[in-house]
């Protein structure tokens, strides 16, 4: 079991005062907080150890390197794939799924072929497959939500046909604290010879994730929402397609050799990794791992059940306020959209500020999914392993003053 009290001692960042109260950080679907063992580590490359990595000789060129590519291994282990091979280092989710609508979908992806994807994507895996879309006149497709804000695996039967080439899901929604089911969903698109793509952003950092066991053909994720940096992503493929694959971008790194009119490319990874890379940031990611190794994943997973279960009844027995998504805790995952009253939630966002209870208030990138849930914005609670129940009764507490203090003025 995690000991979040404990835990929270290793993250500096949250032993502040806000607005004259003891911080509660609930935004960590937007960005995690760093362990003090990833900001040594990065502290430590850039005084002890940067250099470039590739390509020297010296001993701190050799050091950067190993220490790079040690990170790629243990990004590897973490997401359980085969080879390091398959495991790209991107900017970030974002990144990952351009890449992938760029390079297999400009190769692969004909006029007529359909993209399905859902109500609850995050724009990045709705945007990229528009263009996509677009360039290629291929059709995107949605699958729609039942009343509960799970995806309709009735309508993914009937949407995934012969003329489906990607389908394209998130693993995790970033609103409606919903998992989706990949693994039926890969057989599902397997079946008609679609290829299989994940938006794991809100996945990899709250649960084990098992992409060979999944068979997904690509999973995409980002370092700064599970404690390493920002600007540091992955993007797993599967060999046998990022063999077929062009890189996207080009230049220095990513080649064999350089003619005068012609080039060749580098063996995989490398060969999609063009320019210098964001090497502190990956070595920073590995030691995030490392961490969240340490702790578990699985307890990671059960922590914020148990918080879940805790704060959601009392959110829901609060007057006036609406949950989306699942109502019952058990089916809930660690992230929270709701709305009090008609009051704008940037207003509500702002009234936990002031009692120090940081949250997300907007659209959280999901304007279709609004849209489809009738609602311009909503306020957004997300937990992680450092959250503990006294965050929760801060947040319920927070809630309840606020609603107070719309109605008569006063905190
Ligand atoms: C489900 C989901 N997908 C993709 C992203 C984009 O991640 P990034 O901004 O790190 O590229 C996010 C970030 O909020 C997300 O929640």
């Amino acid at each position: 079991m995690i000991n979040a009290q404990k835990l929270r001692q290793e993250f500096p960042i949250l032993e502040q005062v806000v607005n004259d109260e003891a911080l509660v950080y609930l935004d960590n679907a937007a960005t995690t907080q760093k362990p003090e063992a990833v900001l040594q580590t990065l502290e430590n490359y850039y005084r002890k150890e940067n250099a470039n990595v590739h390509r020297g000789v010296h001993t701190l060129a050799q050091r950067a390197t190993q220490k790079y590519e040690t990170a790629r291994e243990k990004v590897c282990q973490f997401i359980h794939a085969e080879k390091t091979e398959e495991i790209l280092f991107t900017k970030g989710t974002t990144a990952s799924l351009n890449w992938i609508a760029r390079s297999f979908g400009d190769r692969f992806v004909q006029a007529g072929d359909e993209i399905v994807i859902s109500y609850m994507e995050h724009h990045s895996n709705i945007v990229a497959w528009q263009q996509l879309a677009k360039r290629k006149k291929a059709v995107l497709k949605y699958i729609p939500l039942t009343k509960k804000g799970f995806l309709d695996m009735e309508e993914a039967k009937k949407q995934i046909t012969n003329k489906t080439a990607v389908v394209a899901i998130t693993h995790a929604s970033n609103v409606l604290g919903v998992l989706n089911p990949i693994a039926e969903l890969t057989n599902l698109a397997h079946l008609h010879q679609a290829i299989m793509v994940v938006d794991g952003a809100q996945a990899v950092p709250h649960m084990p994730v098992n992409v060979k066991e999944l068979d997904v053909d690509f999973y995409a994720f980002s370092g700064h929402k599970m404690c390493g940096p920002t600007g540091i992503g992955v993007l797993y493929g599967k060999q046998e397609w990022l063999e077929q694959m062009e890189p996207v971008e080009f230049g220095g790194e990513m080649i064999n050799f350089v003619h005068l009119y012609e080039s060749t490319w580098a063996d995989l990874p490398w060969k999609f990794e063009a320019g210098t890379p964001n090497i502190a940031g990956g070595i920073g990611l590995g030691e995030a791992i490392d961490y969240l190794d340490k702790i578990g994943l699985v307890e990671i997973f059960q922590h914020e059940k148990e918080l879940v279960s805790y704060v959601l009844p009392k959110l829901q027995a609060i007057e006036g306020l609406t949950v989306y998504g699942p109502q019952d805790p058990y089916e809930h995952t660690g992230v929270i959209a709701f709305n009090l009253d008609d009051l704008h939630p940037h207003d509500v966002a702002t009234a936990l500020d002031m009692q120090g209870v940081a949250t997300r208030a907007g659209h959280h990138c999901a304007q279709p999914l609004l849209q489809y849930l009738g609602v311009a914005a909503t306020v957004r609670a997300s937990f992680y392993l450092y959250n503990t129940k006294e965050d929760a009764d801060r947040l319920v507490e927070a809630v309840k003053e606020t609603k107070e203090f719309f109605k008569y003025g006063t905190f």
